[in-house]
This record gives C-alpha cells, sequence and structure tokens, in this order.
C-alpha cells in the first residue's frame, strides 16, 4: 500500500493521458521555410553543411516552391545570393535584384496565397562581406540605413509581404518604416530582427550566401550573447520605430530572450531557427545518434513553449513530408 498524496506520474501514465494535459502544441501555421535563391538557369546545389537545403536559381526555385506548396507550405523566407559583390551593396537594389526578380514571380503566381518575406541585409552583397558599408575601416551605420531602405522599398515593390531587416544597424526599422509609408506601401510588415546575437550558430548560412565577413566579425553590430537586458532596449527601440513582429535569433541558445519577449510585448514574437541549429541535428541524424523526427520536434516545442508565435524554420519540409505535425 502506497501513502503517497501526490503522483505527478498519475498523469503521464499513457500517451492518451499525456496528450490530453499537453501543454504546448507546435503552430503549424506559425512556421515559415527558408529558401536561397542565387542567379543563373538551372541551378540547384545543395548547400554542403544543410543537407537537403538547396541554392536555386530562380526558375529551379519556382518548381521547388511549387511543390512545397502542394505539401503544405503558406509561408517563406528568402535569401537572395548575387553574382556580383561591391562596396555599396549595388546588386541589393532595384526591380532586377535576384531576390526582388524571385519575390515578384512568386507573388505573381501565388498572390495572397503564399506569404513572403524576404531578407533585407547587405552582407551578402557587399565585397566586404559585412551588413553594412565601410568607411574609414567601420561599418558605417547612418551611411547603411539609405540603402537599407532603397533595399525594403524595392521588395515591397516587388510585392513581398513582408521584409525583415537583419543588418541590426541602429534606426534601421524606423527608415523602412517612413520609406515604406511615403511610397504607398503601408500594408508591407516589418518583421525586424530585433534581437540577433552575434552567433557562432551561422556558420552553415554563410556557407551557403558566401557571406562571411573577409575582415573582422560582426561583434561591432550584432549582440553580446552575455546580454539580456539589452534586447529589452532593442525591443523597446523596434517597437516605437513601427516593427509588426519583433525576432530572436538564434532561438535555442536564446530561449530566455524569446520568454522576455513574450513578457515584454503583445506584439507576435518569432524565433529564427537557424542554419546551425538545423545542421547540428541534420549531421547528429546523419550518424545515428538522435532520431530527426522526435529531434525537431522537441526543438520546435521548446521554442514555442518559450514564447514563440512564428518559428522560422529550415526543417518545415521534412516535417510536413513526414506528417510530423497536425
Ligand atoms: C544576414 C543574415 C544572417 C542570417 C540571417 N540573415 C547571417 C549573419 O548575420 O551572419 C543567419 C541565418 C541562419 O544562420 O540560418 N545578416
Ligand atoms: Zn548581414
Amino acid at each position: 500500500m502506497g501513502d503517497l498524496m501526490y503522483r505527478p506520474r498519475r498523469l503521464r501514465r499513457n500517451q492518451v493521458i499525456r496528450d490530453m494535459v499537453a501543454e504546448t502544441k507546435i503552430k503549424r501555421d506559425g512556421l515559415i521555410q527558408g529558401y536561397f535563391v542565387t542567379e543563373g538557369k538551372g541551378v540547384r546545389q545543395e548547400i554542403e553543411s544543410m543537407p537537403g537545403i538547396y541554392r536555386e536559381s530562380p526558375d529551379m526555385i519556382s518548381k521547388t516552391i511549387d511543390e512545397d506548396f502542394r505539401l503544405g507550405i503558406r509561408r517563406i523566407m528568402l535569401f537572395g545570393i548575387p553574382e556580383h559583390k561591391d562596396a555599396m551593396a549595388s546588386s541589393a537594389l532595384g526591380a532586377d535584384s535576384v531576390a526582388t526578380r524571385t519575390v515578384k514571380m512568386l507573388k505573381d503566381t501565388y498572390g495572397d496565397d503564399l506569404f513572403v518575406t524576404a531578407d533585407v541585409c547587405l552582407c551578402a552583397y557587399t565585397d566586404s562581406g559585412h551588413c553594412g558599408v565601410i568607411y574609414n575601416d567601420m561599418v558605417d551605420n547612418d551611411k547603411t540605413l539609405p540603402i537599407l531602405a532603397d533595399m525594403a522599398l524595392a521588395l515591397a515593390k516587388a510585392g513581398c509581404d513582408c521584409v525583415g531587416p537583419s543588418d541590426m544597424m541602429d534606426g534601421r526599422v524606423g527608415r523602412i518604416r517612413e520609406i515604406l509609408e511615403a511610397n504607398d506601401y503601408a500594408n508591407t510588415l516589418i518583421m525586424a530582427y530585433t534581437a540577433k546575437y552575434a552567433s557562432t550558430y551561422y556558420g552553415p548560412f554563410r556557407d551557403a550566401c558566401h557571406s562571411a565577413p573577409g575582415k573582422g566579425d560582426r561583434k561591432g553590430y550584432q549582440m553580446d550573447w552575455h546580454n539580456r537586458n539589452e534586447a529589452s532596449r532593442e525591443l523597446a527601440l523596434d517597437i516605437e520605430e513601427g516593427a509588426d513582429i519583433v525576432m530572436v535569433k538564434p532561438a535555442l541558445a536564446y530561449l530566455d530572450i524569446i520568454s522576455d519577449f513574450r513578457a515584454q510585448t503583445d506584439l507576435p514574437v518569432a524565433a529564427y531557427n537557424v542554419s546551425g541549429e538545423y545542421s547540428m541535428v541534420k549531421l547528429m541524424a546523419r550518424e545515428k545518434i538522435v532520431d530527426e523526427k522526435t529531434m525537431v520536434l522537441e526543438n520546435l516545442t521548446a521554442i514555442t513553449r518559450a514564447g514563440a508565435d512564428i518559428i522560422i524554420t529550415y526543417h518545415l519540409r521534412d516535417m510536413l513530408k513526414g506528417g510530423w505535425i497536425g
């Protein structure tokens, strides 16, 4: 005979009970799949450090997205990889940047049935590999702002639903909001990379985009991972400047920041399950160290539990293909 009053294990006895009392569920409609679009024709190269993710030219990516659409993907995030890089990031601008052309092609095909977000940053477009333009050996904040604003406007003109500034220059959300308002793009969303940390977890992404800085690192503009309160200051600024969605990036090592954001704002909170987080799972699964499906579900549930409404993740296609979420 037992004499314990409280037995939490009673609620864990079988799967039917566990499902009944489960507190968190991954929200399928909150998931966004990331894509890399590159110039050329007929290009489809798997990114070595990110198995299952490709660099594709517009003609090829349109086929991939067509299949993904049929699979149920309705929300995507695009990253452009230009052929030409220079000091002023000129191939990021205008109607014929690779990202802009792709956005237009997709929006012409899918209209409002596909939500298209595009990254706004210069690192894939500058010859230095930095997220802003260089003056006197420094990434110049204020000279970078108008270029970012122009890039965002070009994307909006192509029909982009949402722009995601990931550069971490001060004041960029406000500048982008101003230029969008001034040009009658009042409905374009801004998903701000609000707390973007200078993280090792972006390694595979920089591989994918050939966007690693040639000299130095990004610590002069991305956040220091020792800091938590600083993220709240960034949050206050992005809200004031007109962000619609605020993001924490990376996700898994920054669940405290996601949880803080959830408590500090009623705006939608996004989390970016970045390339390094994806690759860790993929490489471990490939070595049969873990079960991929279970680990992906554990990771995305944790990000959801911390407070994210939206998760940008490279796993979405696999999740839908495998029927991992309902
Ligand atoms: C561009 C950008 C980066 C990522 C998103 N936008 C790379 C970086 O800041 O170095 C990283 C995404 C990922 O790792 O999946 N600034
Ligand atoms: Zn950048």
